[in-house]
């Protein structure tokens, strides 16, 4: 299969740009075109000034800012040379099918040959793009369809024509998974293609229906919200974000394209209410409000609102009785006798009901619709999942019910599920009413398709211990947001044993949102309360003689974060043979947020790993300052690359884009390290002593003044100051691990007594947030 070595995007607005900064982000350079702007004294800026617009952009667009220097800016009229050498070429110009045409024609004169061509289009069929272009270029042209933002929206809708290649919709498809690390859904050339459409309709099913029954938008959101598994920006939170002023263009599209009798017509008609608010600047977070807004008049009043009056009014905590009483149960939820359980029912049967009609229209497969809503829209499940835990029957009697449409897919089930599980082959119903095996693409190896035939090798409250084949083994954090606690430390030891005798490898890995954020504070702050300060040491000692074994075990350990990896949960990668992150790692020893420091071991191995790796000039204070600057700040890396660039990762350790690809990529690594494995020869510590921390408590002395530092930051950064400085010791004394260890564990235990820590932890534990006092 062809690769793709070097890209060029087109239209360096919102979407372009961000796709080339993801580009960069897989570390293949790009050059970024866009117009010359009229009387412009230098004729790149266009997309000069996007780049700098990406590079203070937050959420960031670019993994690293070393990734911006992969993009080459440049103009249409002046560099469309450079894209004679790139294989493949995405525009993202204006949404205008002349404009897009005559740039065709100017692409296609300078590529080369068997180079790509894609467009981002959201709403021009492929058809109309490639009418009238010769055939060489509608061989190699297809759509790749991006979601905003483009680092951080894992789908990647594909679109390939009646003359397409299919080589170039492999070698597309293969980078978009690989390198960019999306999930590639194909689908069939139709209005909106899969998430859009069936969205859209959501969002205004929802929007109408809220309108029609005079929902509190409070009580929407929480109805079409987590429920459903759905993110719990709701579905007025969600236009918020995404702005109210995009709704009109993406329902007049849809409206303008679907075909008469399409199900999307009839819940299509004019907000006069949301044409106000667009027209008044009230577009949502980013203009002065939406449906929900800060009134900053009024001290900052979080107001909503009134979908009847129009005027905003204090904002509510929603607090619906349905929700509450239907608990996990959707069913209950649809059938509850109020307005909320009729509302809910309204939307989401309608949504569900279009959902399946898409069925060999959108695309063939149901498994592409649950994908593109999962990926493009974070539905926790697709819609399809979402009827199987309806049970398909019940929900064909409750549109009967409803007088809505019953799709053929429907039929076809004929009351059995879209999924099942056939002696551990997972299965998936195909329109003819026979199923499908769903296999995974090579690469590809999900714990979750582990755990459907397999019962743990070791299993407690908090931890699970797999066997993932060919003699590796896997542990699993199972907490809430996978803290850690005494139970994860100790099916930790049990496992170093356990794989010892009967594994080659152990894999740390877990299919969470996030990979652990850390011990677990409640139980902390319990046992401070009740004043358990032997408990809490213990378990200060136990973690830091476990992870010290992790990391002087026999066989090699390689640590698979995605997601955060934070406080106790870095500091199990701190002590891994290796690691292979997910891209989108967010990684950081964020103990001083909490009033503590780094107690299993992460102060020890950030000195460890900037004496060795560091880069830096010779003696022993730069290390320290390094570990300390990092530490104290509570820095956290936002994303795998920045972590390498902080040494939270090494740079020898490996970065997965694709999040499917992480366990198998994570295994392939443990395994190489099988052969000749020699756990690590322990590191020894020249540190600099008492002088060194008086400098470092003079530097954060410094910050308070400037009102960068609170009083109690001082308080925490002398405790860390004086473990990375090595205590009271001697310059000349070399100070070994558990020296460290010890240093770290008594300045742990003088922190978690004091009252400013227990402010900080049970400030964090009631709000999620840091307390500055
Ligand atoms: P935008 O308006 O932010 O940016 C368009 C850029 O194209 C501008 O910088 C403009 O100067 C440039 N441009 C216009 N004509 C050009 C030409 N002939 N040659 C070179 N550059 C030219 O638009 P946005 O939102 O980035 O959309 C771009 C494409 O992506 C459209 O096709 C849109 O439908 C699609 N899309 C947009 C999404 C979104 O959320 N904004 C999501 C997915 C797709």
């Amino acid at each position: 299969m062809a690769e793709i070595n070097k890209v060029a995007v087109i239209g360096a607005g919102v979407m372009g740009a961000g796709i080339a900064a993801h580009v960069a982000n897989a570390g293949v350079p790009v050059i970024l075109l866009d117009i010359v702007p009229k009387d412009a004294a230098d004729r790149s800026a266009v997309a000069k000034g996007a780049i700098e617009r990406l590079l203070k952009a937050d959420p960031a667009p670019f993994m690293s800012k070393a990734a911006a220097r992969l993009v080459t800016p440049g103009n249409v009229e002046d560099d469309l040379g450079l894209l004679a050498d790139c294989d493949l070429i995405i525009e993202a110009i204006v949404e205008r099918l002349d404009l897009k045409q005559s740039l065709y024609a100017k692409i296609d004169a300078v590529r080369k040959d068997g180079s790509i061509v894609s467009s981002n289009t959201s709403t021009i069929p492929l058809a109309a793009l490639v009418g009238g272009l010769p055939e060489r270029f509608a061989g190699d042209f297809l759509i790749t369809h991006f979601f905003n933002p483009p680092r951080y929206m894992r789908l990647l809708e594909v679109v390939a024509g009646a003359a397409t290649r299919p080589e170039a919709v492999a070698t597309v498809s293969q980078f978009a998974d690989h390198r960019l690390g999306k999930g590639v859904v194909r689908c069939k050339d139709r209005p909106g293609f899969i998430a859009n459409r069936l969205g859209v309709t959501w969002l205004q099913a929802a929007v109408v229906e809220a309108f029609d029954r005079a929902i509190d938008i409070e009580d929407a959101d929480a109805i079409i919200g987590r429920p459903m598994g759905i993110p719990k920006t709701g579905v007025f939170g969600l236009l918020d974000l995404v702005g109210l002023d995009l709704m009109p263009h993406v329902n007049a599209s849809l409206a303008g394209s679907l075909p008469a009798g399409d199900m999307f017509h009839d819940l299509y008609r004019p907000a006069p209410l949301i044409e106000k608010m667009i027209a008044e600047g009230y577009t949502g977070r980013k203009g002065k409000g939406g449906f929900y807004r800060l009134n900053r008049a009024e001290g900052k009043a979080k107001e909503a609102i009134d979908l009847t009056t129009g005027a905003y009014r204090p904002q509510k905590k929603a607090d619906v009785e349905a929700v509450k009483e239907a608990g996990r149960s959707l069913g209950k939820l649809f059938e509850h006798d109020s307005a909320a359980g009729r509302y809910a029912w309204a939307v989401m049967g309608r949504t569900l009901a279009y959902a399946a009609l898409l069925v060999g229209d959108a695309a063939d497969e149901i498994e592409a619709i649950d994908e593109a809503m999962r990926l493009g829209y974070n539905w926790k499940k697709g819609p399809f999942e979402l009827i199987d835990d309806l049970g398909v029957a019940w929900f064909v009697a409750a549109l009967e019910r409803s007088g809505l449409p019953v799709a053929p897919i429907l039929t076809a089930a004929a009351g059995r599920p879209f999924y099942r599980v056939v002696e551990g082959r997972r299965e998936v119903l195909r329109l003819d009413g026979g199923y499908a095996e769903l296999v995974r693409p090579d690469g590809v190896l999900m714990l979750a398709d582990v755990k459907l035939t397999a019962k743990p090798v070791l299993k407690n409250g908090s931890a699970s211990l797999w066997d993932i084949g060919d003699g590796v083994a896997c542990f699993e954090f199972t907490s809430k947001m996978n803290s850690l606690d005494p139970d994860t430390i100790d099916l930790l030891q049990k496992s170093i044993r356990k794989v010892a005798k009967e594994f080659k490898a152990l894999v740390i890995y877990n299919e969470g949102s996030q990979f652990s954020v850390g011990a677990n504070l409640g139980l902390a702050l319990f046992a401070a309360n009740i004043a358990a300060f032997a408990e809490i040491e213990n378990l200060i000692a136990s973690g830091q003689a476990v992870y010290k074994a992790l990391k002087y075990a026999k066989f090699p350990v390689v640590g698979a974060p995605s997601g955060m990896a934070l406080g106790g949960g870095c500091e199990i990668l701190l002590h891994c043979s290796a690691i292979q992150a997910h891209a989108e790692t967010y990684v950081g020893l964020v103990e001083v947020g909490v009033g503590l420091i780094p107690g299993w071991g992460g102060c020890k191995e950030m000195l460890a790993r900037w004496q060795s790796l560091g880069r830096l000039p010779n003696g022993p204070m730069p290390p320290v300052i390094k570990a300390f600057e990092t530490i104290s700040t509570a820095t956290v890396a936002k994303s795998a690359a920045e972590a390498k660039e902080l040494l939270f990762l090494r740079p020898s350790d490996g970065i997965t884009m694709n999040r499917y690809r992480l366990l198998a990529d994570a295994k392939a690594k443990a395994l190489s390290l099988v052969e000749g494995y020699q756990p690590p020869a322990p590191p020894t510590f020249r540190l600099p002593g008492p002088s060194a921390k008086v400098g470092m408590d003079m530097a954060v002395d410094g910050f308070r003044r400037l009102g960068k530092a609170t009083a109690y930051d001082a308080v925490v950064s002398s405790a860390l100051a004086v473990v990375l400085s090595g205590g009271d010791t001697d310059v000349i004394a070399e100070l070994s691990e558990d020296d460290v260890l010890e240093l770290e564990r008594t300045a742990f235990a003088g922190l978690v007594k004091s009252a400013g820590t227990l402010d900080r932890i049970e400030h964090m534990l009631m709000t999620g947030k840091p307390l500055r006092n």
